[in-house]
């Protein structure tokens, strides 16, 4: 897919006045059909279990945040977070409320930049390129990076456009190549069972529990590579909320996932990796099973535990 739009470079001065003077990474070649250029050589270890995703040596992680912090005026709301994120896990953000979870969620698809007085210093690289370089195509940055809001967000249309809109944005026009898209997606979403025969009908008349799901559908039509999730499951019952775990699960072969939770038990369920947020920053990063039986921080302890937060 070709590019739509130059980067703004208005935009990205905005985001990033205060890079300390750090230039942007050079963006490398990409890989063919692929919209993010293939993941650089491993980075060395950052040190210590809260930084250091536990990876496998040989392969470089998709998302690498490197002292990333995120100010909102002069309040610094994300403080100097570093974090690897591999390709094709689920990394679940947990911490008390305020804490940052979905500054740092939004960091990752500059979703901040529309805040205004919003700014972002260190580097996020995704696939090796840093998402604040200014050459970075934001069509693109948006179609590769899926977002999931807390609340289901179906767009007033009908179920079938809901999930076509972002293809057809892409120039996807024919009935013929859309229909199988959309059965496609909304069988990944696991609500194809439930909407095959009202596919024409308004997506506002779905349970929120299925709304959501045709959200996750809506976001996987522009065939992103990260699916980015803030509290997916908080509107939803226990059985939507599963659902929407078990789908969670089925896509991670697929996709790479970081969700926001205050659910200990859907981190533990559904995470490979859990990152635990307290007032900015980011305490502890770990395989969920350790971060759940073995934390080696007393506050993440503590949290987990349910002593505060
Ligand atoms: N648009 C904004 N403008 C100014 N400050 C903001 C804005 N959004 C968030 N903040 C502040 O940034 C800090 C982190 O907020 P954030 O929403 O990221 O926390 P959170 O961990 O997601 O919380 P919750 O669990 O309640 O959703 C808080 O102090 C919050 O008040
Ligand atoms: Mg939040």
């Amino acid at each position: 897919m070709s590019r739509l739009t130059a980067p703004d470079p208005s935009d990205v001065r905005t985001a990033r006045d205060a890079n300390g003077g750090a230039p942007p990474s050079t963006p490398r070649p990409g890989r063919a059909g692929d919209g993010w250029p293939s993941a650089p050589a491993p980075a060395p270890a950052t040190g210590g279990r809260a930084a250091a995703a536990p990876t496998s040596a040989a392969v470089a992680p998709l998302i690498q945040a490197r002292n990333v912090s995120v100010y909102y005026g002069r309040h610094e709301a994300i403080k100097k977070v570093s974090v690897d994120i591999p390709e094709h896990s689920v990394v679940a953000f947990i911490g008390p409320s305020g804490c940052g979870k979905s500054t740092f969620l939004r960091s990752i698809n500059r979703l901040n930049d529309l805040i205004p007085g919003c700014r972002v210093t260190g580097e996020m690289l995704v696939g090796g390129t840093d998402v604040y370089d200014p050459r970075q195509d934001m069509v693109t940055l948006r179609r590769e990076i899926g977002l999931v809001f807390q609340k289901p967000n179906p767009f007033p249309k009908s179920i079938y456009d809901n999930v076509a809109y972002g293809p057809r944005l892409q120039g996807i026009k024919r009935r013929a190549d859309l229909d199988p898209l959309v059965e496609d997606c909304l069988r990944k979403a696991a609500i194809w069972d439930e909407t095959k025969d009202r596919l024409h009908q308004s997506a506002l008349g779905l349970s929120g529990g299925q709304q959501q799901r045709l959200c996750i559908a809506r976001a996987l039509a522009t065939k992103p590579r990260i699916l980015l999730m803030d509290e997916p499951c908080s509107a939803l019952d226990p059985i939507a909320t599963r659902k929407i775990e078990d789908l969670i699960g089925g896509l991670k072969s697929s996709y790479t996932i970081v969700m926001v939770t205050h659910n200990m038990q859907q981190a533990a369920r559904v995470s490979d990796r859990t990152a635990f947020f307290y007032l900015g920053s980011l305490i502890e990063y770990d395989r969920t099973s350790e971060i759940f039986t073995n934390p080696s921080n007393q506050q993440t302890n503590d949290y987990v535990t349910g002593r505060f937060g």
